[in-house]
């Protein structure tokens, strides 16, 4: 068993990240290695979101290589949270797989689906001090169950809300609102960004965390005027300094 397990049975430690999710956090939403290691290299990197989706993306597949693979994108990431998704959708075999994927690494955090036997295993992990992030959330009422239900993260999915026509971000907002006045702890996790514009929205919304894919993140590099200030501060430069 793990010692933050054991820690948590014998001393009734709260199965809780120590550090304050303050200013909001940046997990990159990937299952590819090298993507991590440039946002990584960047200096920007918090954690790391995957889903059985982004998995086959890579071409993982079969039990050995998926737990293999998390354990390198939890070696890549370091101290940062690596939210691992269980397949199952009935409460023991979650329980199984999300035990199996809390033992690749410390760092791991079981991402669940927000169904019922998925709000079961969320209060079955929390009492057993493995962390948990609630996926597939689209509304504030699943928020508040899985908040009640002892979820570390709960993971409103911006982008997909959007493609309805409706207002993913509106969300966010009332899910941040409603935590505030009832106190709960559990961490807003901002997912399904497209846009470098929706991490800025995030984080006007009051998200703990935005998931994203690095393109959105490198987007945020980008301005006209920088780029053209640059340019002419170069060109004065060599003017005045001819080699
Ligand atoms: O990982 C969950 C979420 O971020 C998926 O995003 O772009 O597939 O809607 P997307």
């Amino acid at each position: 068993m793990r010692c933050d397990v054991v820690a948590h049975l014998l001393f009734f430690i709260p199965a809780r990240r120590d550090k304050p999710l303050m200013p909001m956090e940046f997990f990159l939403d990937t299952a590819n290695l090298d993507e991590i290691a440039e946002a990584r290299d960047l200096g920007v990197l918090d954690g790391v979101t995957t889903n059985p989706s982004l998995m086959a993306k890579e071409g993982i597949s079969g039990r050995n290589q998926i737990l293999k693979h998390y354990k390198a994108i939890c070696d890549l990431v370091g101290d940062g949270e690596v939210s691992a998704e269980v397949i199952a959708t009935d409460f023991e075999d979650m329980v199984r797989e999300g035990e199996e994927l809390a033992e690749i690494a410390d760092n791991i955090v079981v991402k669940i689906p927000m169904i019922k036997d998925g709000v079961k295993a969320l209060r079955h992990f929390s009492e057993e001090g493995i962390r948990t992030n609630c996926t597939l959330v689209f509304s504030t009422a699943q928020a508040i169950l899985a908040a009640k239900a002892g979820a570390d993260f709960v993971s409103p999915f911006i982008g997909r809300i959007d493609d309805t026509n409706w207002d993913g971000m509106s969300l966010i907002s009332e899910i941040a609102e409603v935590f505030a006045i009832q106190d709960y702890d559990t961490y807003i996790l901002a997912a399904s960004i497209r846009t470098s514009r929706h991490i800025v929205e995030a984080a006007k919304a009051g998200a703990d965390v935005v998931t994203c894919p690095l393109r959105s993140i490198l987007g945020m590099l980008n301005h006209p005027l920088t780029d053209s200030g640059l340019k002419k501060f170069l060109e004065d430069f060599h003017r005045t300094n001819p080699s």
